[in-house]
């Protein structure tokens, strides 16, 4: 009789929830972590500490440029990046010791050191000391995650040539910071940097921002991010990156095939992840990777190995925390015997730049080249009333409907709080609701959410009423 009913390799947001999930279901569960904390890239190294710094940059940006606006003097703003920089990491052991709680609570078996599999039902653990244990489990539910992905010939020397691991805890704020990709990573910890002084310039491949996300987002996010002092390069193909001394150099192309140089202290390459499954030992239980270095799995999120799963960003889809806590629960679920659901389209994106910039459903291309008959509706930040009291005026809802059946597709906002108003895009698309039954909806006056409800009688004969 193997030891465990289930065992989870990785404690991320799609292991830890998974295992918290098994357990309530009733199966004996443990959870292998090959960090000394728990809560994998997302509380260690990407989503908590990422966000502490932004919320402290804010903080700073506003006393420096919008408190005097408010009426509130202030005699001496001083930076004091050391503490910032304790109070993330603050932030993030406090969020750690949490996860550590719960699987206490929960009574799953924390086995700390790197999992590699013997076979399906066999995992052989060594600690940090070198000790190896073995761990025998009915299941397997494989967590393991991503780890930064670089481009052809630059290599991340983790000191001048970073990734977003390094960019968290730079020991000086840089006066200049090439950001090598103007996806979510570059444009959020680009604005943390922008707003501690730094100047920032990213090179981007192609000639947008955020890709995946609405156009619309993209280009109200960059003349924002560009008022605020973030420079742009979008269409520059980087060819090459070195260290010069205490600093490196960008070489880029632009669209006439120039070359154009780069200089800065430091180089942040985020241009994506990569699925992380490192000496797992897949080879011996017969998984073999796509051409991605994804794990492959059917509907129920099973690799061709029976009683073996994956989930999160090991897996093929957004490489989203709450992506792979739905998978985590999905998976608990299906072993339990129940049947649960995903909607995919339903999992919101989010930018956490000031404003935020949030989507969820179908963008306005994707309708485009499935030449689906849409109307579109839309409301800006500046009329509300919200918007003007708190003085974030930049920004609007916009909302996709079926031109038929008035269904809601899509909901793409750029504006202040837009990452907790999404929940409301989520809950119109996952009830399937109409734009006529969110506009007949009230929404608490004077607050942001009264933009989606605008956008709604916008896109249902124009009948606006603020505009
Ligand atoms: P991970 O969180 O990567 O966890 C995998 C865990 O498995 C790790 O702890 C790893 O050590 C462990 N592991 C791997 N192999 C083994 C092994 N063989 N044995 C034992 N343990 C192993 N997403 C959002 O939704 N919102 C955000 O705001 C957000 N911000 C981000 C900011 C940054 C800077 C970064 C880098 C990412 C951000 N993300 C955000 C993405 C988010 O962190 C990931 O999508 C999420 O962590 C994926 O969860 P996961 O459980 O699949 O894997
Ligand atoms: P990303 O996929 O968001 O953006 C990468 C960017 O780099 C793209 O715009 C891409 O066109 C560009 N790029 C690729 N190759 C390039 C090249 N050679 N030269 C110039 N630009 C190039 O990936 P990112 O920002 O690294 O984030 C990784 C993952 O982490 C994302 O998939 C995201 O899901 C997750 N994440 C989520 C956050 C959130 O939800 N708020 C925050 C941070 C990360």
């Amino acid at each position: 009789m193997p030891e465990f009913q289930t065992t989870i390799i990785g404690s991320g947001p799609g292991g830890y929830v998974a295992a918290i999930r098994c357990a309530q279901l009733g199966m004996k569960t443990a959870i292998i972590e090959r960090y000394p904390t728990l809560g994998g890239t997302c509380l260690n190294v990407g989503c908590i500490p990422s966000k502490a710094l932004l919320d402290s940059s804010e903080h700073f940006e506003n006393a420096n440029k919008h408190f005097e606006a408010h009426g509130i003097k202030v005699e001496k703003i001083e930076l004091d990046w050391p503490r910032m920089r304790q109070r993330k990491d603050e932030v993030i052991e406090q969020t750690c010791v949490g996860i550590q709680f719960l699987m206490k609570k929960n009574k799953i078996r924390v086995i700390n050191g790197h999992a590699t599999f013997k076979d399906k039902q066999t995992i052989s653990v060594i600690g940090a000391d070198g000790a190896e244990e073995t761990v025998s489990t009915e299941r397997v539910i494989i967590a393991t995650g991503s780890k930064p992905s670089s481009i052809p010939g630059v290599v991340c020397d983790k000191k001048r040539i970073i990734t977003s691991t390094e960019a968290l805890s730079l020991e000086k704020v840089p006066e200049k910071l090439i950001v090598i990709g103007g996806g979510v990573i570059g444009l959020e910890l680009g604005s943390v940097y922008a707003r501690l002084g730094t100047e920032v310039q990213v090179v981007e491949f192609l000639d947008r921002l955020i890709p995946g996300m609405d156009f619309s987002l993209a280009k109200e996010i960059q003349r924002i991010l560009k008022k605020q002092g973030m420079k742009f390069f979008l269409s520059h193909a980087v060819q090459n990156v070195s260290v010069e001394g205490e600093g490196v150099k960008v070489v880029a192309k632009n669209k006439k095939d120039e070359e154009v140089e780069f200089r800065g202290d430091y180089c942040l390459v985020a241009v994506g992840r990569r699925p992380y499954t490192d000496n797992l030992g897949l080879e011996n239980i017969g998984v073999s990777l796509d051409e991605q270095g994804r794990i492959p799995v059917n509907e129920n999120l099973e690799t061709a190995v029976p009683g073996i799963y994956a989930i999160g960003d090991v897996v093929a889809g957004a490489m989203l925390a709450h992506k792979a806590e739905e998978e985590g629960t999905f998976v608990a679920e299906t072993m339990a015997g129940q049947k649960p659901h995903i909607n995919y389209k339903a999992i919101p994106g989010v930018l956490y730049t000031w404003p935020e910039v949030a989507g969820v459903g179908f963008t306005e291309d994707e309708l485009k080249a499935e030449n689906y008959n849409y109307k579109t509706g839309s409301f800006p930040f500046k009329a509300l009333g919200r918007a003007r009291a708190s003085m974030d005026t930049d920004g609007f809802a916009k909302v996709l409907t079926d031109k038929e059946t008035d269904e809601i597709l899509g909901i793409h906002l750029v504006g202040a709080r837009a990452a907790d108003l999404i929940a409301e895009a989520v809950v119109a698309l996952e009830y399937r609701a109409s734009a006529e039954d969110i506009a007949r909806m009230s929404h608490a006056h004077p607050t942001y959410a009264e933009a989606i409800k605008e956008a709604m009688l916008d896109a249902t004969d124009k009948r606006s009423i603020h505009m």
